[in-house]
């Protein structure tokens, strides 16, 4: 038996843009999207000799198939066609489900690289992200990290210039959205709104953070914030302890802050869980 360990790192959406809907029900995406170092922890026995499993230390995280880090080893010995002898995955969880957090996907795509690391490279780190759309949209981002720009329906990425140094507070709100329910109210929006993805694209060529800040955006959350006014309050909280500009992130409800001191997003944060709010201090992975 062997046990392999890996991080699996969070991201955010700086921007989320819904360009439609498709034929086949999904909804084509523009998203400029970061890897923050907030993360759960992997581990993995691989030739237990026994049946699969997963163990959590969260009770509402499934244990079985469902689970979106135990499709990711079955797709990836799938494509290799190889049996690994029975797989345990030990998850210490630490992001937040149902947040727009990436959490399952980041678990997910930590399964992938540690797998293809341990069976020495069959993929290159492209090659697994496309093995990483067939188990969920987010999972090609959470495999290539760092700061990228995602379309189609999310799994078509493009590198891009890394986010400049910065310090986030993320804050989860005490509710949560049903992803698909939020796609469908944005179809029947009459004006929906869209972020400056171009206008991001050459802050983050500028290296410029404030810019960055100012065009940070989500299509979705003036639906969210319409029917939750915990989304407006926290807004406030962190821009009055000096947030450069705040977002809900994918299809939320967390929302997330960037500041260019630590202490200010420290105190944001302090402020919020004064509030009761569950929040949580990152930085960009480099
Ligand atoms: O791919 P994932 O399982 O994360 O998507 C969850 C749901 O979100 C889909 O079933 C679909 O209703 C919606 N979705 C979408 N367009 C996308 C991604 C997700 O409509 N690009």
């Amino acid at each position: 038996m062997t046990t392999l360990q890996e991080q699996a790192y969070a991201k955010l959406n700086l921007t989320l843009d819904i360009l439609g809907k498709r034929e086949d029900g999904y909804h084509d995406l523009e998203s400029v999207m970061q890897q923050i170092t907030f993360c759960d922890e992997i581990e993995i026995d691989v030739e237990t000799g026994e049946d699969w499993k997963i163990e959590c230390d969260w009770e509402e995280v499934p244990t079985d198939s469902r689970n979106l880090a135990w499709e990711a080893a079955r797709v990836f010995y799938r494509s290799i066609g190889k049996d690994p002898q029975g797989v345990t995955i030990r998850i210490t969880k630490r992001i937040p489900m149902q947040a727009g957090l990436a959490g399952g996907s980041a678990d997910a795509a930590a399964v992938l690289r540690a797998l293809n690391r341990h069976e020495n490279e069959p993929y290159t780190i492209w090659e697994l992200a496309r093995l990483g759309a067939k188990v969920g949209s987010d999972v090609p981002f959470c495999v290539i990290g760092h700061t990228a720009k995602a379309t189609g329906r999310g799994e078509k990425l493009e590198p891009m210039a890394p986010m400049p140094q910065c310090f986030y507070c993320i804050c989860m709100p005490n509710f949560t959205n049903s992803t698909p329910e939020l796609f469908q109210a944005f179809d029947q929006e009459k004006l929906p709104w869209h972020p400056h993805t171009a206008e991001m694209e050459r802050a983050l060529d500028q290296q410029d953070l404030l810019k960055v800040a100012g065009y940070l955006g989500n299509a979705m959350e003036a639906l969210v914030a319409k029917n939750h006014e915990e989304i407006g309050k926290i807004r406030t909280v962190m821009e009055d302890s000096g947030a450069l500009g705040c977002a809900m992130t994918g299809s939320g409800p967390a929302v997330f802050g960037i500041f260019d001191a630590f202490d200010m997003a420290a105190m944001a944060s302090m402020q919020l869980m004064e509030q009761g709010y569950k929040t949580y201090l990152s930085r960009n992975v480099e």
